[in-house]
């Protein structure tokens, strides 16, 4: 029973950073790539609901790419959105941001 105990806390041990580092690439990639511009990524995430990050996540991120191209006051960033770069940010950004979407439950109730 002891010896069972052990492995799982080191199994908890193990899988928490591990869910907790896709949250932070994807901060990461957002303060890398999205702040300069749209500010502090909790806000934004907040703004918009889980699904609706998902659906513009989608496909690697393919909508986001699409708004951005679109939008001429947007074109300091159309080199990163067609980057292979971006493609592999999408993932991480879309946690991200699932993570503190607006009804994710984690962003603290101060509005
Ligand atoms: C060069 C500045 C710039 C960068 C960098 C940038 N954005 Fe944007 N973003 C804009 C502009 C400008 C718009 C508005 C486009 C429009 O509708 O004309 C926009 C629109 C958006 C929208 C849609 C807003 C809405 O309410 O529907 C989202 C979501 C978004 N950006 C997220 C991101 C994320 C995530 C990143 C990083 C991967 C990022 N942006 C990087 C300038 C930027």
């Amino acid at each position: 029973m002891n010896k069972m105990n052990r492995f799982i806390t080191l199994l908890f041990l193990a899988v928490v950073p591990m869910l907790d580092a896709a949250t932070y690439k994807g901060q990461k990639a957002y303060i890398e790539s999205c702040k300069s511009c749209h500010g502090g990524g909790q806000e934004l995430a907040a703004s918009k609901k889980m699904r609706t990050w998902e659906k513009i996540m989608d496909k690697k991120g393919e909508k986001l790419a699409d708004i951005h191209m679109a939008s001429k006051r947007a074109e300091a960033s159309w080199d990163y959105f067609q980057d292979r770069k971006f493609t592999k940010d999408a993932r991480h950004l879309e946690d991200f941001l699932v993570e503190y979407a607006r009804d994710s439950g984690n962003v603290p109730a101060c509005n």
